[in-house]
């Protein structure tokens, strides 16, 4: 619609994690190092959590394109799963193709396949998106995939990704040993405001714009402002104020425009939230456990 009129080849402002589209400011390249060096350690256990629209999955798909070819991995999406499917699921993922009925000859044969990749030096990653929807069943499986190791080395690599009340979630008595486990946890905050203003300027770009610019400093100030710097939020005030410059053939943006499409949106200045997890000044996000408890020691 607008394309044309803005010079673009493709609408910049799309709503799927397009890896095409991967911008990394400060907030996803410190998510992004944090979990490929879980990867990479064999940590174990890793935890990534971030607000609504905050880049998760689009993290994870970075992840996943990043990785040593060595390294298997599964990517559930849906964790509102049964037990039975999920481990269906999850052998689907992996390539196994013995038949199984019950738990107990999953587990047997997961842990057959493991130590034969384990010998070989392959890793085997299990990533579960959405985490957070993960019933207390579905977490005791979990915990019992975890325990799959040598006396040496952990079988599998478990990343557990949802939004910060996931964390709430393993704060639960009955989950206390699955929290204790996670040795890695990072929390993906918003962007800043000259994270937005780069991460709108290189979408723009990466849709092939080449002219000076479309949103003035003072919208982009404002974009920041209602969005809290959500990228999902970014994107959809974006493509909706291009929409309404594009019917009023406004080549250059103000911050007018961007209120008026975040009013119509309901989003009031101050009320994107802020990642829940660390209420401690400054960028550090990534928190790491020694085996008996919240012991903090720095970043990745
Ligand atoms: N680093 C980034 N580079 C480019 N686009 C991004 C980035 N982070 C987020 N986005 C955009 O923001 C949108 C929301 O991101 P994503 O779906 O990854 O968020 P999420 O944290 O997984 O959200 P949810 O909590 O709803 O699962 C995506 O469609 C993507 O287009
Ligand atoms: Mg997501």
């Amino acid at each position: 619609m607008y394309r044309e009129f803005y010079g673009l080849l493709r609408r910049p402002f799309e709503m799927t994690p397009d890896p095409a589209f991967l911008y990394l400011g400060d907030a996803h390249r410190e998510g992004l190092a944090t979990l490929v060096y879980g990867v990479q350690a064999r940590k174990g256990f890793v935890l990534l959590t971030g607000e609504v629209g905050t880049g998760k999955t689009t993290l994870l798909h970075a992840l996943l394109s990043q990785l040593d070819p060595d390294t298997l991995s599964a990517f559930i999406f849906n964790p509102r799963l049964e037990p039975l499917d999920f481990f269906r699921m999850l052998f689907d993922e992996f390539g196994i193709e013995k038949p199984c009925t019950t738990k107990a000859e999953y587990l047997l044969t997961l842990n057959r396949f493991l130590i034969e990749r384990l010998e070989k030096d392959e890793p085997t990653l299990l990533i579960v998106d959405e985490a957070q929807n993960l019933s207390p069943e579905m977490l005791e499986e979990i915990r019992l995939l975890s325990n799959l190791e040598t006396p040496t080395s952990k079988l599998i690599q478990i990343m557990l990704v949802g939004q910060p009340e996931l964390w709430d979630m393993l704060a639960r008595p009955e989950l206390r040993q699955l929290r204790q486990r996670i040795v890695l946890r990072h929390a993906l905050r918003p962007f800043g405001p000259g994270e937005t203003r780069d991460y709108v300027e290189e979408r723009l770009r990466l849709a092939g714009y080449t002219g000076k610019g479309i949103f003035k400093k003072a919208a982009l100030a404002e974009l920041h402002a209602r969005t809290g710097g959500i990228p999902r939020l970014i994107n959809i005030v974006c493509d909706g104020a291009l929409l309404l410059g594009f019917g009023r053939e406004k080549a250059v943006l103000s911050a007018g425009e961007i209120r008026e499409v975040a009013d119509d949106l309901g989003l009031d200045e101050g009320v994107a939230p802020e990642p829940a997890m660390d209420a401690s000044p400054g960028p550090k996000r990534t928190k790491r456990f020694g085996l008996f408890g919240s012991r903090r020691a720095g970043r990745a």
